[in-house]
């Protein structure tokens, strides 16, 4: 959610903010702007839309300089159009500020400064931190000490820069809750939301905590904390590779990440069983023996996709390490006031690490003294660095605002979790894990089979392109598949899409049903395939299209559909590793086809950084 981005250095200012803006246009794309200090004048240039079209306006009206600050928004207050584009300004226009987050007490914040005259130009809460230093400076304060009473008296998440006309070669930042990272390069210095803007250029790191703040000058990081002490910095290594973050020749990143999930695999199986052992290798902190082996419950909090590999976990935990598990969405964790009691286990789950909600559920977990454990692919995220151990996703960046390669690297990470806590309860001995282990291995080769077959559903999207609604039946493991895959087709192709538990459908979605509505049946073998027949006949005799999801080999569910996919055969537990792959290519398809832009979905970003 909005993606900030500040540079000092040698370099022209606009194109480094333009590159490392377009690598953060996952966080948001409604409107993106940039601010340049040059010469002692204040430069702001900001436009509707994407960053390509900020680049047209700066390519009529152009910018020069050496230090700036540049925005890209999903916007909360405010309709996204060019007035509220970030950066905003006060009211003599030396200050500008972009800002990611939302200031809780803005209203009460705007009214005050409104009683001192300042006049406001845009509806977003951003736009009182400028009057507010303004307001400081007015007093007769220096600009450090303007910066930091006014970022006394904000409430809420945020992380922001700030450019002041009277200083030049520094720009100051604040964080509270929203992510934000210092690089410092050869002769010029960084801050952005994530480090993907910044590299290959920064070659070290620090990632600014919460309630940090200060100001960088173009060889350095001033740190302070809220007492104005200030702090040493210890600069880390960065390893993101730069090439990781380009389409690597695919039409979109989501196409690129769902051809990139046989690799990942791969490598979690090669990190977590590559000894050969029998044993899963999980980082030390994830591995307290000890506890482990009394762990009696877990509550599972996530959001979105994240959610529904939850699901999937808590069938993992409860089958293989027997303890009981209960899923809850991040957003609602806290109004239940979950009970801690027994030994219990709060887990996490987040792509990005920095999903709002699911912080907030990790902070009201540990207000109740909960040992919290994350699955998080962002290991320097927020959510890696307030739980007590994080599990590596291992999935590398994701960048296509619709999760995949994500979401089948959280549940092979979590089904060798709860294969390791089974094997320290002694629920699962030695042969069974070796047997479900041999079974693992042989995932990224079927997921392989799958992509080769890439072009039949590639075809099928053809048929699809006016579809008004879908539905998606699965049962018991696939169940979450159903969610997942009516979550990818709506979210990127914007077509109606539920899913529901396979027989959940009698008790009242069935009577969406017509001849118009495609029905994705996932229905490998295993424990509920003839369950799965029932759904496919019930919707066959309302003449419902039948779209199937079914093991290789079995030629009963493809003669009942109008459309099938064979997966290899797995056990059924593996199996929504696999069939979630052609879901997702369906969702693509349909979504190229209709011509939207599967990469940016229309009201989305890729960090929901906002509560
Ligand atoms: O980064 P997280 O896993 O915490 O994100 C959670 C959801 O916002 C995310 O999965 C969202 O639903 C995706 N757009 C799904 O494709």
């Amino acid at each position: 959610m909005c993606g900030i981005v500040g540079y000092i250095g040698p370099k022209s200012v606009d194109s480094v903010l333009l590159v490392g803006l377009t690598r953060l246009e996952y966080r948001g794309y409604d409107s993106a702007g940039v601010a340049v200090v040059h010469n002692g004048e204040l430069q702001i240039r900001k436009e509707r839309g994407k960053i390509k079209d900020l680049e047209e306006l700066l390519q009529s009206h152009p910018v020069e300089g050496h230090m700036g600050i540049g925005h890209t928004r999903w916007a909360t207050h405010g309709e996204p159009n060019r007035r509220n584009a970030h950066p905003h300004s006060d009211s003599k226009r030396r200050i500008a500020v972009a800002h990611n987050g939302i200031i809780e007490n803005h209203y009460e914040l705007r009214e005050e400064l409104k009683r001192e005259g300042h006049v406001f130009q845009s509806d977003t809460d951003t736009e009182v931190i400028p009057h507010l230093v303004e307001e400081e400076l007015k007093k007769g304060v220096d600009i450090e000490e303007a910066v930091y009473l006014a970022i006394r008296k904000l409430r809420g998440r945020y992380a922001f820069v700030l450019v002041y006309e009277g200083t030049p070669e520094r720009i100051f930042f604040a964080r509270d809750g929203s992510p934000l990272v210092f690089g410092s390069g050869k002769g010029e210095t960084f801050l952005a939301s994530d480090l993907p803007a910044i590299i290959p250029a920064a070659k070290e790191h620090y990632i600014i905590e919460n309630e940090e703040w200060g100001w960088i000058t173009r060889d350095r990081l001033h740190l302070f904390n809220g007492d104005r002490r200030e702090k040493t910095v210890a600069l880390e290594k960065i390893t993101m590779d730069v090439k990781d973050l380009d389409k690597g020749g695919f039409e979109h990143f989501m196409l690129k990440e769902i051809f990139e999930q046989p690799g990942v695999l791969r490598r979690i199986i090669q990190e977590r069983l590559g000894d050969n052992s029998g044993k899963v290798s999980i980082s030390e902190k994830a591995s307290e023996m000890q506890k482990l082996s009394r762990l009696s419950r877990i509550i599972i909090t996530s959001a979105g996709t994240s959610w529904h590999a939850a699901l999937v976990g808590k069938l993992y935990f409860e089958r293989f390490a027997k303890i009981s598990t209960e899923v809850d969405l991040s957003s609602e964790f806290r109004y239940r006031n979950p009970i801690a009691e027994g030994d219990t286990k709060v887990v996490a789950i987040s792509q990005s690490g920095e999903t709002a909600d699911t912080i907030a559920s990790i902070y009201e977990a540990k207000a109740k003294f909960l040992r919290v454990l994350s699955f998080v692919n962002n290991t320097s995220s927020t959510i890696a660095r307030e739980s007590d151990a994080f599990v590596d996703l291992l999935a590398g960046p994701e960048i296509g605002v619709a999760s995949t390669k994500a979401y089948t690297a959280q549940l092979l990470n979590l089904l060798l979790y709860s294969a390791f806590l089974g094997g320290v309860k002694w629920i699962l001995d030695k042969d069974e894990r070796q047997q479900l282990f041999d079974e693992v291995r042989r995932l990224p080769d079927q997921m392989d089979q799958i992509l080769e077959r890439a072009d039949v559903i590639k075809e099928w999207a053809k048929d699809f392109k006016e579809t008004k609604d879908f539905v998606f039946l699965g049962r018991s493991f696939n169940h979450p598949t159903a969610l997942e895959g009516a979550l990818k087709l709506k979210e990127v192709s914007y077509i109606h899409a539920s899913g529901y538990a396979g027989g959940e459908f009698k008790h009242g979605p069935i009577a969406l049903i017509t001849d118009q509505v495609p029905v994705v049946c996932i229905a490998p073998q295993g424990d509920i395939y003839e369950k799965m027949l029932s759904n496919i006949e019930e919707v066959r005799a309302r003449k419902g299209i039948i779209i199937s999801i079914h093991t290789e080999g079995d030629e009963t569910v493809p003669s009942l559909s109008d459309y099938s996919f064979p997966i290899p055969a797995c056990s059924e537990v593996l199996s929504p590793l696999l069939a979630v792959v052609p879901l997702q290519l369906l969702a693509y398809y349909v979504a190229v086809e209709r011509g939207c832009e599967p990469d940016q979905p229309r009201n989305l970003a890729k960090s929901v950084t906002v509560e």
